[in-house]
């Protein structure tokens, strides 16, 4: 089973950013623990802090991976783009959140991803993103 994991813009910050909000595990640790915990699944990891970067790999992996877990930070409450690309592709895509979004503020609360995701998990540290691999699985 091939799963990539998609991370939007600041996402590389993570560990350093608002840790109070996001934690302080980077994700290239927080990876490498989930590789070796799901060891039978070929697992990827791709980070941009470009709009048409994310777009382009969902292009690439979209007829052939089984899933992408995405996190696509605020371009998830403003990018029309990135819903039409999720919308365009076969593999089904899983919008995940570090964040309970909807204990924030309200413009976080808009999802161009969601409707056109398989499922969204919110509000469980990086453990939403294990979350989505265990849906997967
Ligand atoms: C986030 C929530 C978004 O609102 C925010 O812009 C992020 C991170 C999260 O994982 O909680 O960058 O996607």
């Amino acid at each position: 089973m091939k799963i990539l994991i998609l991370n939007g813009p600041n996402l590389n910050l993570l560990g350093k950013r608002e840790p109070e909000i996001y934690g302080s595990s980077t994700f290239e640790d927080f990876f490498m623990e989930l590789k070796k915990k799901y060891a039978d699944v070929e697992l990827e990891y791709f980070q941009s802090n470009i709009e048409g970067e994310i777009i382009n790999k969902l292009h690439e992996v979209g007829f052939s991976f089984d899933g992408v877990i995405l996190n696509a930070g605020a371009y998830t409450h403003t990018s029309v783009a990135i819903g039409d690309a999720i919308k365009g592709i076969k593999t089904p895509v899983i919008e995940v959140h570090i964040s309970n979004v909807h204990s924030r503020e309200s413009f976080r609360h808009t999802s161009y991803i969601a409707p056109n995701a398989k499922g969204v998990i919110a509000g469980f540290g990086l453990q939403s993103y294990e979350l989505a691999l265990e849906s997967f699985l």
